[in-house]
């Protein structure tokens, strides 16, 4: 197997890292003026881990392509970490959002569109009742206030390294043992330890132990993990886990933001799961803000009692533009033409050719890693077998050989997300796109491993 040397390694990201500066002077510019009017120079600080001296400023985007200030065209695969899934800004969802601005924005009533939405996702994912948040994390908290409210429960349970949005329960770490605050959670409103149990993905004695004393009042779970890479659950893994969750009297959500990869319904229906809540947002709405949770039929009825419509507008569920017109009109488009069942025959092929592109490269090079697709998406991991959890994922992370690689890849037209190697299709990727991916992966590789 190659070993990567790290001098060598050192040395080629310091000459992309040069690269990437004489490539890029206009967004060089826009940088250094945003420092003093942005926080470290930038909109939102996840931005600061696009790997390169300074983040890409974005001029325009369409399809599965988008252009920096410089003038440069790229291939996006990280499209928007899943928020453009869709890819950027298909035509008809440009027509169809225009017209809902010109009718209306917002105006805390219903519109038709919610009701064609709500009926969309019910023959999506089986479940029989929607209601609507502005994000997936929104969507998240929403689904776990309503299952601590109907079963009297204190605690939730989610997965070592799993990454639900800015939920304040599961930015949560487990070492030896031990629950606390992730490293990076920034002001945590109590020790997560108070509020959350977290297991290890495929651990089914683990969940048991932590169900158990019957104070779980809901697992919170990606079907797959994707935010560690790419994580498969073993077979079988889900059947047992929700007849464990069933046993102890515990609902489970699947948030299938990420994992609606999978196709039309997401692993929820690829895999026939039975979860009590299905969490969507990101590209519900090709990017507009807007998601969406389902509930069953039992949690829809168990809920209901509970509200009184005196207090309903101050439940902590919900949100002045949750459900807004232009939100519901985004999603109605989106899930009528484009991330349809016929969409999905495109791109699942072409994360495929992506995996199996990459994972000849690696061979090639004997290189001690691994690739894996999970549907639309594909992602690779420095290990030499596929993870089965989180710490497993996360003892093989390496920030230097990651950040090089993206560096490597932007710096000849193709985006990665910066958080981890995950590539993802869109209706309008081709599979031109994906080779010139792998053509710059062999280079990167070879030039490793000579
Ligand atoms: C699985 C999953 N759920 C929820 C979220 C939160 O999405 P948002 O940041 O749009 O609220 C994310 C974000 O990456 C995610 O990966």
């Amino acid at each position: 197997m190659t070993t990567i040397a790290r001098k060598r390694l050192y040395e080629l990201r310091q000459r992309e890292e040069r690269r990437f500066v004489s490539d890029h002077p206009r967004s060089a510019e826009l940088y250094e003026r945003a420092k003093n009017s942005l926080v470290d120079g930038v909109p939102m600080n996840w931005m600061k881990k696009w790997p390169g001296a300074f983040p890409l400023f974005a001029a325009r985007a369409k399809g599965a392509h988008f252009t920096d200030v410089d003038g440069r065209d790229y291939v996006d695969l990280s499209l928007g970490d899943t928020g453009a899934m869709t890819g950027h800004s298909p035509e008809v969802v440009v027509a169809a959002i225009a017209k809902r601005v010109r009718e209306g924005i917002t105006l805390m009533l219903p519109t038709e569109d919610s009701l064609w939405v709500g009926e969309d996702l019910k023959r999506r994912f089986g479940l029989p009742y929607w209601q609507f948040a502005l994000t997936a994390t929104d969507a998240n908290r929403f689904a776990i206030r309503i299952a601590r409210e109907i079963t009297g429960r204190p605690k939730i349970l989610v997965y070592h390294y799993c990454y639900h949005g800015t939920v304040d329960e599961s930015l949560v770490s487990l070492q030896h043992g031990v629950v606390g605050p992730r490293r990076g959670n920034i002001g945590p409103p109590v020790n997560p330890a108070e509020t959350t149990r977290v297991v290890e993905f495929n651990d089914l004695n683990a969940l048991e132990d932590s169900l158990e004393g019957q104070d779980v009042a809901v697992v919170l779970a990606e079907p797959a993990m994707t935010n560690v890479g790419i994580i498969l659950p073993d077979q079988g893994y889900w059947q047992a886990a929700r007849e464990l969750t069933r046993k102890y009297g515990t609902l489970l959500i699947a948030d299938e933001t990420h994992t609606i990869c999978a196709g039309p319904g997401g692993c929820t229906k690829e895999w026939m799961l039975d979860p009590d809540f299905v969490v969507f947002g990101k590209p519900i709405g090709s990017g507009i803000p807007g998601a969406a949770y389902g509930c069953t039929e039992e949690v829809a009825r168990r809920i209901s009692k509970r509200l009184a419509v005196e207090d309903c507008d101050v439940g902590g569920v919900g949100g002045t533009l949750a459900g807004n017109a232009l939100s519901l009109a985004a999603m109605r488009v989106t899930l009528e033409h484009v991330l349809t069942a016929e969409a999905f025959k495109t791109m699942i092929p072409l994360a495929r050719r992506f995996n199996d592109g990459v994972a000849a490269e690696i061979r090639k090079n004997a290189l001690p890693w691994n690739v894996v697709q999970l549907g639309a998406r594909a992602e690779y991991h420095f290990s030499e077998r596929p993870p089965r959890n989180g710490a497993e994922s996360a003892a093989f992370a390496d920030f230097e050989l990651e950040r090089f690689l993206h560096l490597y890849a932007l710096n000849r037209g193709v985006l990665l997300t910066p958080f981890h190697n995950m590539a993802l299709m869109c209706p309008a990727t081709t599979a031109a796109d994906v080779d010139l991916h792998t053509q710059i992966f062999a280079a990167a590789a070879a030039e490793l491993a000579a």
